[in-house]
């Protein structure tokens, strides 16, 4: 299964991407899971913009979301909602083909957040058909350096932990 991470945090040291590029290294060579941490490079959307050719940072996100079999989505929450940088690439998506049948799974890096995951829920229910919504993964993560989170990933229960979780999707997504 080709996955693909989709961090909603622009962060350097992202503690939710850290969390992703963790699940990849646990989770290979049984999944090839692939981190996209450039919403940064998105433009703001607008319908305008779709008529022509992409812009080359959109082109490469809608190519990588078109050609996994499904997307780990993890995301800080900003104001008690989803954070704009990740509104914003979700909406690039909303009129195409590649986001409507794909499987999508949320994992979360913080005890805190609840309201932007129940908007991010609406919203993934909302663009695709198959967000998998019975199947999330939490640690608590926030403040934590990459180093910290990879220890703190690859003890044994919680490496058990993600592999089972993306062992679950990866079903889901053959259904
Ligand atoms: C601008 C901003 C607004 C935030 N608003 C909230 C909030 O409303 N609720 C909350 O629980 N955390 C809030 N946080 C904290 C982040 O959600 C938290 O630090 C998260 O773990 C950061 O994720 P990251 O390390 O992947 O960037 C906010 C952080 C920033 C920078």
């Amino acid at each position: 299964m080709k996955f693909t991470a989709l961090s909603g945090s622009a962060r350097s040291l992202s503690t939710n991407t850290a969390m992703l590029r963790a699940v990849a290294a646990i989770t290979q060579p049984d999944h090839a899971i692939s981190v996209f941490d450039k919403i940064g490079d998105l433009p703001v959307f607008s319908p305008d913009l779709e008529g022509g050719p992409l812009p080359e940072a959109v082109r490469d996100f809608v190519t990588q979301v078109g050609g996994c079999d499904g997307l780990i989505l993890s995301s800080p929450e900003y104001v008690r909602a989803i954070p704009g940088g990740l509104k914003n690439a979700i909406d690039w998506l909303v009129s195409r083909d590649e986001i409507i049948d794909k499987p999508i799974v949320l994992m979360h890096a913080s005890h805190r957040g609840d309201d932007m995951l129940a908007q991010i829920r609406l919203v993934l229910s909302t663009v695709s058909t198959r967000f998998c919504e019975d199947l999330f993964l939490r640690f608590e993560l926030m403040n934590k350096s990459q180093s910290e989170i990879e220890s703190h990933l690859s003890l044994p229960a919680h490496s058990r932990a993600i592999a089972g979780f993306v062992g679950e999707f990866a079903a889901f997504c053959r259904r």
